[in-house]
């Protein structure tokens, strides 16, 4: 007899990261899914592709219960509200979750710094909003997606996470902030809260089947889904490449790229490392059962690499200009990843070339997104 579900309320399940870790949770089994999102950014389309995914990878002798874990309970919440939160949880009860792990927030740096406002509320006061809930209904372990805007300018590279965070941003400040509170609550509970915070490095790809992927709104901001978008021929073959002038091999920033599943894998170990059972918080030099790892390869790649590697993924020849730096850049961002790896068993194994042959597999089968077809 296998053990029964747990429930997990994934936080901006429709969401590109949040999708593709609804779907590393169904794919073990062991967890029935609650995702909430307001569609802010998303649409409500990948909930019902990822749960496809699952019921299609079910095996044939597939029980009751696995049938059950395929299935994604989904609910149009704004975490904002605080009382669309609390009915979420009323219908599971006081310990029906097991766990949160709280993806949902606005991501767009450049964005922040106009609306900063709506950014602290948004990412901010929501997670304070959904802690309380949690602590009402007795769920008392969270997963929080953290960032590597949080290091700001680091000084070390790699970047061990006992470097001192700092970010430019207002959305790297609620990043730092949402750390912050959810560390201080596992201070102040310790026998009762359990809290991780990951920083994720520069996420890309896609789940290989095409079905899930980043689907982001208007021109996109980023670099790996505006060379996705420029080869599909959805934006103009005109990447603007931010600066050559910086400290690095060969004058382009230097990100760590990781496969969003590797990435979403992250996630159950996060979950692993929060059980009862588990002895990852025996180090911890205070009672609180919190800590921060870095979810990254350990592996730097310039701009001119990436569009190198688009360019073999996707045989498209890229035009680009060398224009000047973009505020906020920082010359490189690579994760030390030891601690993740020795702690959590984490690994990101999947390479560049595997990153970007998803993303054009995604790309070319829904070239305008969810919307596609
Ligand atoms: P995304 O925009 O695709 O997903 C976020 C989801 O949260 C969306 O579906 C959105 O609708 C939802 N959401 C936002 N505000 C909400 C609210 N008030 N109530 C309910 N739902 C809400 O973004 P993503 O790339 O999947 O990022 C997910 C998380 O990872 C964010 O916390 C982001 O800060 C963090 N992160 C992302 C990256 C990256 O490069 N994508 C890197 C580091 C950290
Ligand atoms: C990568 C590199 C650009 C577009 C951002 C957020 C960060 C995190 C991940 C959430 C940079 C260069 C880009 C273009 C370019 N999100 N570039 N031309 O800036 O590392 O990280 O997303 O936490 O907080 O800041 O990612 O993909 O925007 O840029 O030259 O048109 O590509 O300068 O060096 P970034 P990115």
């Amino acid at each position: 007899m296998s053990e029964p579900l747990k429930r997990v309320l994934v936080t901006g399940g429709a969401g590109y990261i949040g999708s593709h870790v609804i779907f590393a949770l169904q794919e073990t089994r062991r967890y029935k899914v609650i995702s909430v999102d307001n569609h802010h950014n998303s649409s409500p389309k990948a909930i019902e592709r990822v749960a496809q995914i699952a019921r299609d990878n079910l095996p044939a002798n597939a029980t009751a219960q696995d049938k059950d874990s395929a299935e994604i309970d989904a609910y149009t919440v704004d975490l904002t509200q605080r009382d669309q939160v609390r009915k979420v949880f009323e219908k599971y009860g006081k310990g029906g979750i097991w766990g949160v792990i709280h993806i949902a927030a606005y991501k767009a740096v450049g964005e922040s710094t106009e609306i900063p406002l709506t950014y602290y509320e948004n990412n901010v006061a929501a997670t304070v909003y959904l802690l309380q809930v949690m602590s009402e209904f007795d769920c008392t372990r969270i997963v929080y997606s953290s960032s590597a805007t949080v290091y700001g300018t680091p000084p070390i590279i790699p970047i061990p996470e006992t470097t001192r965070l700092q970010a430019h941003s207002p959305y790297g400040k609620t990043k730092v902030m949402c750390e912050t509170i959810v560390s201080d609550l596992c201070s102040a509970e310790p026998q009762r809260f359990r809290g991780l915070s990951l920083r994720y490095f520069n996420p890309a790809g896609a789940h290989p089947s095409g079905l899930i992927g980043e689907a982001p709104i208007g021109r996109p901001g980023n670099l790996f889904p505006l060379l996705a978008a420029i080869a599909v021929g959805r934006e103009p073959n005109d990447l603007k490449v931010f600066g050559n002038d910086y400290p690095t091999p060969d004058g382009t920033c230097v990100r760590d790229y990781l496969h969003v599943l590797d990435l979403a894998k992250g996630h159950l170990l996060a979950l692993d490392a929060l059980a009862p059972e588990s002895k990852a918080f025996d180090d911890c030099p205070t009672e609180a059962r919190y800590k921060a790892y870095n979810l990254g390869r350990g592996k730097g790649m310039s701009v001119l690499q990436i569009v190198e590697a688009m360019r073999k993924a996707t045989g498209f020849d890229y035009k680009y200009e060398i224009v000047g730096r973009r505020r906020g850049d920082v010359p490189d961002l690579t994760a030390d990843p030891a601690l993740a790896e020795k702690q959590l068993g984490f690994k990101a194994e999947q390479d560049l070339e595997t990153m970007c042959k998803d993303l054009w597999n995604w790309q070319t089968k829904n070239p305008k997104g969810y919307d596609s077809n």
